[in-house]
């Protein structure tokens, strides 16, 4: 019995700690994808990624949710492109995840 709770609990700690890893992977996944694939920086101010671009609004100021990132990305705003079949959905995600998480702080 003992034993028996220790390996649940052994397998929980495992469980959060994989989930942790995935996480932190998509937020450098994000990242990635702001600075190098969509080059969102060069746009956008957002301190996390060290972007200064003057172009659209500061993200850092406007603090966008991730539907809200989501929504942008997908089908553009006013002179920001469309990234909808240039970026996967996963890597819409991604950026999304990363913008929300780290806008702000
Ligand atoms: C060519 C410059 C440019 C690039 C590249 C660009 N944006 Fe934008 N973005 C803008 C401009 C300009 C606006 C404001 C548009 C408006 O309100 O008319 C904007 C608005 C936004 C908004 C706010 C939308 C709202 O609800 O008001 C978000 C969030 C955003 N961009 C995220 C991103 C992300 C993430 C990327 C990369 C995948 C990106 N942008 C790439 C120019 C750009």
């Amino acid at each position: 019995m003992k034993k028996n709770n220790f390996n649940i609990v052994f397998f929980f700690i495992l469980i959060s700690f994989t989930l942790n890893v995935k996480a932190n992977d998509t937020l450098s996944i994000g990242k990635d994808i702001f600075l190098n694939k969509a080059v969102c920086s060069s746009c956008h101010m957002l301190e996390d990624a060290g972007s200064n671009g003057m172009i659209g609004p500061n993200l850092d100021q406007i603090r966008p949710d991730k539907n809200r990132v989501m929504m942008t990305v997908k089908n553009g705003i006013g002179i920001m492109p469309a990234y909808e079949g240039e970026l996967t959905s996963e890597e819409i995600e991604a950026v999304s995840i990363y913008v929300s998480t780290v806008a702000g702080n």
